[in-house]
């Protein structure tokens, strides 16, 4: 089945430029600044799928000097007219990246690889982002747990979608952001853990740490799965 892009879409670039850090998301972004103190040394970041921005101005506010790049042009434009100080550069799919060989301290991919569809997809950017990094710089990929699409969540409902539970991975599954204004199901991809292990590994990355945050029950939030099911994965990656 061909896949879509999902952000690449006026309306829901639109809605999702007004999303902060509601919910799950929190939690998403919660613990990175500890992770990111404890293994990356060095300011210069690269969030490849940066989307709306959101997450290059959190890099930019923990005090990096971060690039965003993305293939959507519709995110883009959002992202540069909220922060016109920003640097956003819009790239085609699968381009050779035109930075130099070990130009970043830090590549941040926040949820962009639950939308990049085949195996063979996923090696071939993992190994260029692995060629911009430098030696002991770190990737981190906060991906979401294919346990997301069968749960409910303070941000997200998968109830509509049953055949998300027998989706294998590669497949297709839908998701709505309950935070967001247009409620049209984002399409991601699932990968599960040992899919993205091996993925890692074939595009010369070993895992150093991998984060699955939960939520706790004095945080000021309608957690629904979250404090016993993580909804996301980081793992944060290094070159052997
Ligand atoms: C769910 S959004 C996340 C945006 C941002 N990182 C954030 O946390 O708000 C995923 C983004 O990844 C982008 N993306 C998907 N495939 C990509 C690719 N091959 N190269 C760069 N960006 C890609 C999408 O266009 C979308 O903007």
């Amino acid at each position: 089945m061909t896949f879509k892009n999902t952000y690449e879409d006026d309306a829901y670039a639109s809605a999702y430029a007004k999303l902060e850090f509601p919910g799950s998301y929190y939690l998403a972004f919660r613990d990175l600044p500890e992770l990111l103190s404890r293994h990356v040394e060095g300011r210069r970041a690269l969030d490849f799928g940066c989307g709306t921005g959101r997450s290059t101005r959190f890099l930019a506010k923990l005090g990096f000097d971060a690039v965003g790049v993305d293939i959507s042009e519709e995110m883009v434009r959002r992202a540069r007219a909220f922060d016109s100080s920003g640097d956003y550069r819009l790239v085609a799919d699968g381009e050779t990246f035109r930075f130099d060989d070990e130009a970043f301290d830090l590549v941040l991919a926040a949820f962009t690889f639950d939308n990049i569809p085949t195996k063979e997809k996923k090696v071939a950017l993992f190994s260029k982002l692995a060629g911009v990094l430098r030696t002991n710089g770190r990737i981190v990929s906060l991906v979401s747990a294919p346990e997301i699409y069968w749960n409910e969540w303070a941000s997200f409902t998968t109830k509509n979608f049953p055949e998300n539970r027998q989706a294998k991975c590669g497949d297709q599954v839908r998701i709505i952001v309950t935070a967001l204004e247009d409620k049209r199901p984002a399409v991601d991809i699932i990968w599960p853990d040992t899919n993205y292990r091996e993925v890692y590994q074939e595009s010369g990355l070993e895992v150093v740490e991998i984060h699955k945050p939960l939520g706790r029950t004095d945080e000021p939030h309608e957690w629904v799965s979250e404090t016993t099911i993580a909804p996301w994965v980081i793992y944060v990656l290094g070159k052997p």
